[in-house]
């Protein structure tokens, strides 16, 4: 079975902890896109590890780890990633696997990516990791795979820093390549979990263009990204926060804005729920949970089940609120426009919720949380046409709500 896990918003929205969770039972954890420009932070036993490239299931021993197709790869920041877990406790040896269709980041990639997002008149604010540049390349037919490190005639096309950067990696590179499609097909009937980076809302395609990343972070990449068939996807699963946060440039219809964002809700959310990047340490933009974009993501990934996380952050709030329309041009919609300057124009038509006052970091079931936040879920999903199927109210693996069983 295939079970899908992406984030449903921009990004952030507790993918790598709730990966880490599912992936206790699942057999084989493949990323299927994006770069070193994810951060994906996993708490287990009081202890934290921040992944970047290397699938979030890796912390459970002896499973196998695969680095999807889809993904641009710095080897630079692998093996400092391999290392770090290493001396985290954590034994990697023999188990974390790279398709050999993969892409490769190299050095002058990551200089091109930060002057030219420096020299935009509207920056996108990238990570700065080369993850636009490295997409390009491949689209230009110009790129370099995990495949071709030994291609010479190939290799002889980069200049000389390029060249030795991937000559310095070629052995270790060739020693974790595997057929994507050979290994998928041997776990055929195996749980396999494709794990997403990004959001559906930063996808190349689907999301804020051009305020979004370059890879194929909605569903529909994890079939390219896992070197699958789209109809070999059984289950999507799309995470989000019970509010909203966005790193970097692009429109957001629901941020704080005025005294929300200046007095004490956005410096509550983001000090509570600690919304600061992984990768880069920006503090994140917070705002309210936008159910225009959400339900947008469930149509166009075709998800089967939302998966809630950071509901705890809300326990002292008397009230929520969350958008259900935008008004644009005296016009009230409830669709998400493609137009940048239409949705940086829109206002946020927000609907009040009451809040439940009360700790619920270690609730178990998801019948004995409030009732004031089980009528805020059971709007979300009236709204989205989507089931909550996992609820998390804490970083910890064990702070999980499954309310129905997501292998079956
Ligand atoms: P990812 O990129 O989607 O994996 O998410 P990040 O790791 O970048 O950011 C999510 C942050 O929220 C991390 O610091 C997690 O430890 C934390 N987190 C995840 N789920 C919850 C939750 O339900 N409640 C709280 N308070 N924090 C959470
Ligand atoms: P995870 O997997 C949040 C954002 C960057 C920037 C835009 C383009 O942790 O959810 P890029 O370097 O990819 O060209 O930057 O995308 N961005 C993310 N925001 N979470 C991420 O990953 C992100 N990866 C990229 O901030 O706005
Ligand atoms: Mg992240």
């Amino acid at each position: 079975m295939n079970t899908v896990v992406i984030g449903a918003q921009w990004g952030d929205e507790g993918k790598g902890k709730i990966v880490d969770y599912l992936a206790g039972e699942a057999d084989v954890i493949v990323r299927f896109s994006g770069g070193a420009n994810a951060g994906h932070t996993i708490v287990s036993g009081g202890r934290q590890y921040a992944l970047h490239l290397i699938p979030s299931g890796a912390l459970y021993p002896g499973k196998v780890v695969v680095l999807g197709s889809g993904m641009v790869i710095d080897p630079r920041a692998l093996f400092a990633e391999i290392a770090l877990l290493e001396e985290q406790g954590v034994d990697t040896t023999g188990r974390i696997f790279i398709s050999d269709r993969a892409h490769i980041v190299l050095p002058s990639y990551i200089e091109i990516d930060k002057e030219r997002d420096a020299k935009r008149k509207k920056p996108i604010g990238t990570t700065g990791r080369g993850i636009g540049i490295t997409y390009s390349m491949k689209s230009d037919r110009d790129g370099i795979r995990v495949a071709d490190v030994g291609w010479k005639d190939k290799l002889d096309e980069l200049s000389k820093g390029d060249y030795d950067f991937i000559a310095g990696y070629r052995d270790r590179l060739e020693a974790m390549a595997i057929d994507m499609a050979a290994f998928m097909e041997r776990h055929k009937g195996d749980r396999v979990l494709l794990e997403g980076a990004q959001g559906a809302l930063l996808d190349l395609d689907l999301g804020t263009y051009p305020f979004v990343s370059s890879g194929m972070s909605s569903a529909a990449g994890a079939a390219i990204g896992a070197g699958i068939g789209p109809r070999s996807l059984d289950k999507v699963l799309g995470v989000f926060k019970a509010y909203s946060t966005r790193v970097g440039n692009g429109p957001f219809p629901t941020e704080f804005s005025g005294e929300e964002a200046e007095g004490d809700l956005g410096a509550f959310i983001r000090e509570t729920g600690r919304e600061y990047g992984v990768t880069t340490g920006r503090p994140r933009r917070c705002g309210y949970l936008d159910l225009v974009a959400l339900r947008y993501a469930c149509w166009v990934n075709t998800i089967d089940r939302l998966v809630m996380t950071h509901l705890d952050v809300y326990d002292t709030l008397d009230e929520i609120k969350a958008a259900v329309a935008y008004t644009v041009d005296g016009e009230e919609t409830a669709d998400f426009p493609a137009s940048i300057g239409k949705l940086t124009a829109v206002k946020p038509v927000l609907q009040c919720f009451k809040g439940w006052k009360r700790p619920i970091s270690e609730v178990c079931h998801y019948d004995d949380l409030p009732e004031e936040a089980k009528a805020y879920i059971s709007f979300i999903e009236d709204y989205c046409g989507t089931k909550v199927g996992v609820v998390s109210v804490g970083y910890e693996r064990t702070q999980t709500m499954v309310r129905e069983a997501v292998w079956d």
